[in-house]
């Protein structure tokens, strides 16, 4: 008998005990190749994100991204996958019309693209939401602060800057909790509000562009390996260059086919 252990997948229940024991890490993928590569370099989730919508199919936001476009996304991500918790994100208006229709998205993103778990936008107003979408079986994590689908009503401003918003911030935390997320996104929350939520919780939190003091950090794995055309949020330091390699090599490339049928033709 083999000594070694077979390979599955992270579960939510491992990502909720790492908790103050080990920091989490989470970065986007659209495709079955990236979530390969990201999964062989140690990530515990991959999030699909509907950050699909400006990072890979050139819309401005999120807001036209489809579930079709999350179903095919998602299944790519898991075909490319062994071990990585994979999130699926809830695109807009899949979830906000009536719980029963978020129950028919979340349950197709798990049923039939593969995810292990959804995220979706939203304070405390959607606590009867996800109650009843992990009622059902579903995990869900949920996503504060700035909330991308809602940028026409509030701008891509961070959060938490007055009192009043801090305190609206964790309540929406508390509720989410309470309602039974077993995670926690904190987008552009102020440093000092993130790490009092983080505390107040005993799920994890999973910051982005909120300080460091959060349970775990998620990054659009674009803006860290530098594969954009687009000036990356100021919140990131890329890690590579990726556009220029693509430029260079490519470049080489064409260079060197001209002048060889440049060449055949003299
Ligand atoms: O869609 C996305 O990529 C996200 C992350 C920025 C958290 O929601």
């Amino acid at each position: 008998m083999s000594s070694q252990q077979p390979l599955r997948r992270r579960t939510v229940r491992e990502i909720v005990k790492a908790k103050g024991r080990q920091p989490l890490v989470m970065l986007t993928a659209y495709d079955a190749v990236m979530a390969q590569l990201l999964e062989e370099s140690g990530v515990d989730m991959l999030l699909v994100g509907d950050s699909l919508g400006n990072v890979v199919l050139g819309h401005e936001t999120t807001l036209p991204v489809t579930m079709t476009d999350m179903l095919r996304h998602t299944a790519a991500v898991v075909r490319g996958t062994r071990q990585a918790l994979i999130v699926a994100d809830m695109p807009f208006l899949s979830y906000q019309v009536s719980a029963d229709e978020a129950l028919r998205h979340a349950g197709a993103l798990m049923a039939e693209a593969g995810a292990g778990a959804v995220k979706l936008e939203g304070g405390a107003e959607l606590a009867p939401t996800v109650n009843r979408l992990v009622s059902a079986g579903i995990p869900v994590m949920g996503h504060i602060g700035l909330q991308p689908q809602s940028v026409n009503v509030t701008g891509y401003a961070s959060r938490g800057k007055t009192d009043a918003d801090a305190e609206r911030l964790q309540d929406d935390a508390l509720a989410l909790a309470a309602a039974g997320c077993f995670a926690l996104v904190l987008e552009c929350v102020v440093p000092a509000v993130a790490a009092r939520i983080s505390q107040a919780l005993t799920i994890p939190t999973i910051g982005i562009g909120s300080g460091e003091a959060c349970d775990g950090q998620v990054l659009v794995i674009n803006d860290l390996i530098g594969l954009s055309v687009r000036t990356p949020p100021s919140f990131v330091t890329p890690r590579a260059d990726v556009a220029s390699l693509i430029r260079q090599t490519v470049a080489g490339y064409v260079h060197d086919v001209k002048a060889s049928l440049t060449a055949v033709g003299s």
